[in-house]
């Protein structure tokens, strides 16, 4: 069924291309499904002291709406450790720019999974690839721990937690950066331009900090580190299963995702966009688990020791990461971003597009963001 779902995509997706220009290579040559096996991981998780029985729907909810509202109790750390395959989709430069030799690591937010970097195919202007790719970068957007096509049967709270998040994309980059046999692209690459968006951002801060020669660079998007809480509390969850059970059947409901359109809508977009996409993404939405959501204050570090070049990227509407709204205040809380969590980096540039929401990509302005990003890499790669 997502299998299905997803050479549609791509299928539309090359459509576009070929009308659009006579690029030498369409989007069904450029891009493949790989996946990253087995790949080792250890993490020092969350213990939470008093966590919800796994199957009981209201204690989970009820836990993750006071983890977000107040926090809740932790009682030190558990190891978590075991060999997890991360699915992904890899795309190679076009030829219409020379091979810049230079991995674009794309990790997606919650609720989502790397197809949200191609734009669901929905409209070529949203997809990552495609412009990264004719300026001359290789581009693998990797699903996340028990999303995208990732088994779900991992324990979504004391398991899938942000820092075995960190652990299992550290492994995933140092295989491609030693080519080892774990290594699922055709070549192995020392330069790594790690892109996220939002939770995605977060891991990136952290991997930065754990792992300072993972990334080059680093580009992050719908981030900040002044964050409307008040958002993220007013949105209902529900268990994944029982939302949707033919596209997640028999998922433990430790795995939720957002109940409501609109209040998935308001989060996420804002200023100028097509409805029909924010439509498409909540009835297409992927999963969070309890665990990554209840334990994401331990991404709440900065990335002091990091000294490579950092973007950061956020819309000017954004009302989870730029609350104030407009150009100038969220470029201020982006430059405070960087004081506050990357003291050390080389440098740190901030870009905040007009009329944009949380989900940057899917916007209008995405044109615009994604020369401004490139603009940025071009400087380093
Ligand atoms: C905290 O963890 C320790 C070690 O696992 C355990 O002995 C103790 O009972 C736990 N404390 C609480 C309050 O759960
Ligand atoms: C689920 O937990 C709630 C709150 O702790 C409790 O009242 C309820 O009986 C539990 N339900 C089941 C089926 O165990
Ligand atoms: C990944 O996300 C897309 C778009 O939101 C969705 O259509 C697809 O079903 C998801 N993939 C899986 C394997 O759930
Ligand atoms: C990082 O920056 C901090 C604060 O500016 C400074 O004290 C520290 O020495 C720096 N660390 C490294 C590894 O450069």
């Amino acid at each position: 069924m997502e299998l299905i779902g997803f050479s549609i995509a791509l299928f539309l997706a090359g459509a576009a291309l070929a009308r659009a220009s006579p690029s030498p290579r369409s989007t069904q040559e450029r891009c493949s499904r790989v996946a990253f096996k087995k790949l080792p991981a250890t993490a020092q998780n969350v213990a939470f002291t008093h966590p919800p029985s796994p199957n009981n729907v209201t204690e989970i909810l009820d836990f993750l709406a006071q983890s977000v509202r107040e926090g809740v109790e932790t009682n030190g750390t558990q190891t978590v450790s075991g060999e997890f395959t991360i699915n992904g989709v890899y795309c190679k430069p076009t030829g219409h720019h020379k091979d810049r030799n230079t991995l674009q690591l794309l990790v997606h937010g919650i609720t989502y999974n790397s197809t949200m970097w191609g734009g669901y195919g929905l409209d070529d202007r949203y997809n990552w690839h495609k412009y990264a790719n004719a300026d001359g970068y290789h581009t693998l957007a990797i699903d996340r721990l028990g999303q995208g096509l990732n088994t779900r049967t991992l324990d979504p709270l004391n398991v899938i937690q942000p820092a075995l998040h960190v652990e299992a994309i550290h492994q995933l980059i140092t295989a491609v950066r030693t080519d080892s046999p774990k290594n699922a692209l055709d070549r192995g690459f020392n330069k790594i331009a790690y892109v996220g968006h939002s939770f995605g951002s977060m891991i990136g801060t952290s991997i930065a900090l754990n792992h300072p020669g993972d990334a080059t660079a680093l580009v992050l998007t719908g981030y900040s580190t002044t964050i409307d809480f008040r958002v993220i509390q007013s949105i209902h969850l529900e268990p994944a299963a029982a939302h949707s059970p033919a596209r997640f059947p028999g998922v433990a409901p430790g795995y939720v995702v957002f109940a409501s359109e609109s209040e998935r809508e308001s989060a996420f977009y804002g200023g100028a966009y097509d409805p029909d996409v924010a439509q498409h993404d909540f009835a297409y939405e992927d999963v969070l688990t309890a665990g990554e959501f209840a334990a994401q204050a331990v991404l709440f570090q900065p990335a002091v020791g990091y000294t490579g070049n950092v973007l950061a990227v956020t819309g000017a509407d954004d009302i989870i990461f730029c609350p104030l709204g407009g150009v100038a205040s969220c470029e201020t809380i982006l430059r405070e971003t960087g004081d506050a969590f990357y003291p050390n980096a080389s440098s740190f540039e901030v870009y905040a597009p007009a009329d944009t929401g949380h989900d940057l990509t899917l916007h209008y302005s995405v044109p615009t963001t994604l020369a401004k990003v490139h603009q940025f890499l071009g400087k380093h790669f």
